[in-house]
């Protein structure tokens, strides 16, 4: 039995289990692998990964072949038919092949019943193909697979930039590295990733930021064992340019788990007076502590609501503090496509909240001429400057630091009243926000 035979019904199993239970793809599948062979582990990933990031137009397709409702249909038929979709768009399997296949994966598991119901709309669709293609490609939205809400949101907040930023998000983000500033320079790394066979480019906006031609695994990455790199978004990267870093200061990196953005501070200024990393997810928190480790750098790492700071903060205010709020990551949906399935509308109204809440906390840490980095990886107004608009309207001590005065901010992103927003693709970036504020 080959491995993608094998491999697509626990692949739809795991896509079924993200639309059922809104858990993350990453962790669904490692149920669905858990005993699996390289091969058929790769497979199944594959077959998920394509599915989930092709639901929504697939979803269109499937609204021109089925009599149901494709929303009353029930999550594994869902599944097993996104996952034949995908493997049709991928065509590197005879098309009749792909539908028997999906016929018998229905019949092999729960979704027995509906094993008629999925070789119908398949061979369907097999036989009015172009026409049905050709209307979903009119859909701009349709065609990147983006859901109603995230397309309209963005024709409303980005109208400009709409068509390009849906494309954007459909398709293969670069993989990025951050080089360690201590230890190295881009150029300097980029020879060793050549002597290592690994074709990579530097951005020359973004210092210590090299991006890879292919993705590779990290262990293939020299010195990576060691730190000498890490895996970083050029936008993450971004980050340390508000902050304006300095010798002696005392940083709070509010939201800090899984540390990318704690490793970046480390690196870029040794001398901080202390680094603090707290975050609410212990098991998150511990993934702080491995990289710490990892990358050679010390940080006192706090499991601790950020929102509740008289549960543990000493009371000893921080002269930086960078709040990587919890947000929609609408900005990484091309790293995290399952976001597309487990994010809502109604998110936004919840996640407006405890942003504000979260940045008012905060600020009552933050030292009297400190400066306080509000960031997100997402690009909705409603939890990007709505929330620092509301937190301006009551905080009389606060003063937005322009983008313009961030020394050493590189020529990316729009600017808004408060920050700056680097839509995602700019500059082959995920979607990031950045605001300063500084205290009177
Ligand atoms: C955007 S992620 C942070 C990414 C991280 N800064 C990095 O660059 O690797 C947001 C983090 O906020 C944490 N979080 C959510 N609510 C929190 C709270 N009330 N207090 C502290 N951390 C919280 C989440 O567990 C999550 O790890």
């Amino acid at each position: 039995m080959s491995s993608a035979f094998a491999a697509r019904l626990p692949a739809a199993i795991a896509v079924a289990r993200v639309l059922g239970e809104g858990s993350s793809l990453d962790i669904c599948l490692q149920e669905s692998v858990a005993g699996s062979d390289p091969a058929r582990a790769s497979a199944i990933r594959s077959l998920a990964f394509g599915a989930v990031r092709g639901y929504y137009r697939h979803e269109a397709i499937l609204g021109r072949l089925s009599s149901q409702p494709v929303e009353r249909l029930e999550p594994l038929v869902r599944a097993l038919l996104s996952v034949a979709l995908f493997e049709l768009e991928d065509a590197r399997t005879p098309a009749y092949a792909i539908v028997d296949a999906a016929v018998d994966a229905a019949k092999a598991g729960p979704a027995a019943r509906a094993a008629g119901f999925v070789n119908a709309v398949l061979r369907r669709y097999l036989r009015e193909r172009p026409a049905i293609d050709a209307t979903v490609g009119r859909d701009a939205a349709a065609r990147h697979a983006a859901p109603a809400w995230i397309a309209a949101l963005l024709r409303a907040d980005w109208p400009e930039q709409a068509s390009t930023v849906l494309a954007a998000l459909d398709s293969q983000a670069p993989m990025w590295l951050r080089v360690d500033a201590r230890r190295t320079t881009a150029d300097a790394y980029l020879l060793r990733l050549r002597d290592a066979g690994i074709g990579a480019t530097v951005e020359p906006r973004v210092p210590y930021a090299v991006r890879l031609e292919e993705a590779c695994d990290v262990r293939a990455l020299p010195g990576f064992a060691e730190g000498l790199a890490s895996v970083q978004d050029i936008g993450a990267q971004c980050a340390v340019v508000p902050l304006d870093l300095r010798p002696g200061l005392r940083v709070l990196d509010a939201c800090a788990a899984p540390g990318g953005k704690t490793g970046l501070i480390a690196e870029r200024e040794t001398g901080l007076g202390e680094l603090v990393a707290v975050d609410v997810d212990p098991k998150r928190l511990a993934k702080v502590g491995e990289n710490a480790a990892r990358g050679a750098f010390s940080a006192r790492l706090i499991a601790a609501d950020a929102a509740d700071p008289g549960a543990w903060w000493d009371g000893r205010p921080f002269d930086r503090i960078l709040l990587d709020a919890p947000c929609s990551g609408l900005g990484v949906i091309r790293r995290h496509p399952d976001i597309r399935l487990r994010k809502s509308l109604a998110d936004l109204t919840k996640l407006h909240a405890v942003q504000g809440r979260l940045l008012r906390a905060a600020w009552s840490m933050l030292a009297s001429g400190g400066r306080l980095v509000y960031a997100t990886c997402t690009f909705t107004h409603r939890e990007n400057r709505d929330v620092l608009a509301r937190f301006l309207d009551t905080a009389r001590d606060a003063l937005v630091v322009p983008a313009q005065a961030w020394d050493g901010w590189p020529d990316l992103g729009a600017a808004d009243p408060f920050g700056r927003q680097i839509l995602p693709g700019e500059a082959g970036a995920d979607g990031f926000y950045y605001a300063a504020i500084t205290k009177r």
